[in-house]
């Protein structure tokens, strides 16, 4: 079905930050599977773990215990402040979780309080209950009338969650750093007055840090950039490092389901957790996070040089690998065209903005080269 607008190539390898097409052309990817492929492609520690979970234990459903879903539950909460995990295999499906989840607090809470807010450019699934707590009327429009119980308001704008707030509220629902909707930075202090706004209303905070997480912005989880906590935090793309996994955390006091109330069939695959088991071990013995924070500065630094030598580059901001260029125009596609013409791969976040976010493992060369090609890029535009 056609979905979405696809970039006329077909990939059949990728080795590191590496790619190749079925004629051989070899690509930088500055994409990494829409921020997924966190150690790069094929990375050996998760072909390990696959190939030997693969021998051992595919799939069990979920009335059983399995070795590699309580290994990556233990390893998630002792690196993080939440206490409980609900394993699935989306962020959409994440996120859906967190929202039941959240329901199931305003029913037994707060006298059947359901109504969740979210927050203008945000991005949260395309199920239909996350197409309405996106934040974009663009996802909206072709499915109208959409589930009850999301209120969009401005984000970075804690007036506009309080004005929304009202006795029906049970949660408030944001990105870390809003990834989809171009890369926007919070406000020094906002995610803090969200956080601090939900204590004061024993509503709950909710963090997606469905693209943030796992290493991207520079720390294990974005959250502790901004020293909050929330109650309910959403993982998905980075976790498994290339394979399919969700993750809904909550604290032990939030965690309000009963047997029966939520489930998933695939959720929690023995496969799919021991890769990433594998990857995020990885990246925390390793401290991956660290060196996303180096490459981060040293690659906007790039960045910035370009947008001195090129007028119409209008900004750059990021957090870790996240990062987008902004042009005074929209001339996004035009050179995301001409990049892969010369073996970069990037992605159009919006008509006038591109978005960066390599595998958390690139060197310092592969910046370089990066640059030089989009610099020869701009030149010609
Ligand atoms: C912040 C955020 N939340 C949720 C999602 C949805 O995740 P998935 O595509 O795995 O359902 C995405 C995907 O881009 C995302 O960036």
């Amino acid at each position: 079905m056609r979905t979405g607008t696809r970039v006329p190539l077909t990939l059949v390898r990728g080795q590191g930050a590496w790619v190749w097409d079925d004629q051989g052309k070899q690509y930088l990817d500055f994409v990494a599977g829409w921020a997924v492929n966190s150690l790069g492609h094929c990375p050996p520690v998760v072909v390990e773990a696959l190939e030997k979970q693969a021998k051992t234990l595919i799939q069990a459903s979920n009335q059983f215990y399995t070795i590699p879903q309580l290994e990556l539950a233990q390893l998630l909460i002792d690196n993080c402040c939440l206490d409980r995990v609900f394993f699935c295999n989306s962020g959409a499906e994440a996120n859906e979780g967190a929202i039941k989840l959240a329901r199931r607090y305003g029913k037994l809470k707060l006298d059947g309080a359901y109504q969740v807010i979210t927050t203008y450019s945000s991005f949260h699934g395309r199920t239909l209950a996350m197409t309405a707590a996106t934040g974009q009327n663009k996802f909206h429009e072709p499915y109208t009338p959409l589930p009850d119980g999301f209120i969009n308001v401005e984000y970075n704008d804690i007036a506009a969650i309080k004005k929304a707030s009202n006795e029906q509220t049970c949660a408030i629902i944001l990105e870390t750093v809003q990834g989809e909707g171009g890369v926007n930075i919070p406000d020094s202090g906002y995610l803090k007055e969200v956080e601090n706004w939900c204590r004061e209303k024993k509503i709950l905070f909710i963090l997606d840090e469905i693209q943030t997480g796992v290493g991207r912005t520079g720390t294990l989880f974005a959250y502790e950039q901004y020293h909050v906590e929330p109650d309910i935090m959403t993982l998905a793309k980075g976790l498994g490092s290339g394979v399919p996994i969700g993750a809904l955390l909550a604290k032990e006091s939030v965690s309000l389901f009963s047997p029966g109330e939520h489930g998933s069939t695939f959720g929690g695959n023995p496969l799919a957790c021991a890769a990433a088991h594998a990857a995020l071990k990885y990246i925390i013995e390793n401290d991956i996070p660290a060196k996303v924070k180096q490459l981060s500065d040293y690659f906007m630094g790039k960045l910035e040089s370009l947008k001195q030598q090129f007028g119409f580059i209008t900004g750059v901001r990021g957090r870790g690998l996240l990062i987008a260029i902004e042009f005074d125009s929209e001339i996004a596609q035009s050179v995301l065209m001409s990049c892969l013409d010369k073996g970069l791969l990037v992605n159009k976040v919006k008509p006038n903005a591109l978005r960066f976010m390599p595998p958390l493992i690139i060197t310092e060369k592969e910046v370089d080269q990066a640059i030089e090609i989009l610099k020869n890029v701009l030149a010609e535009k």
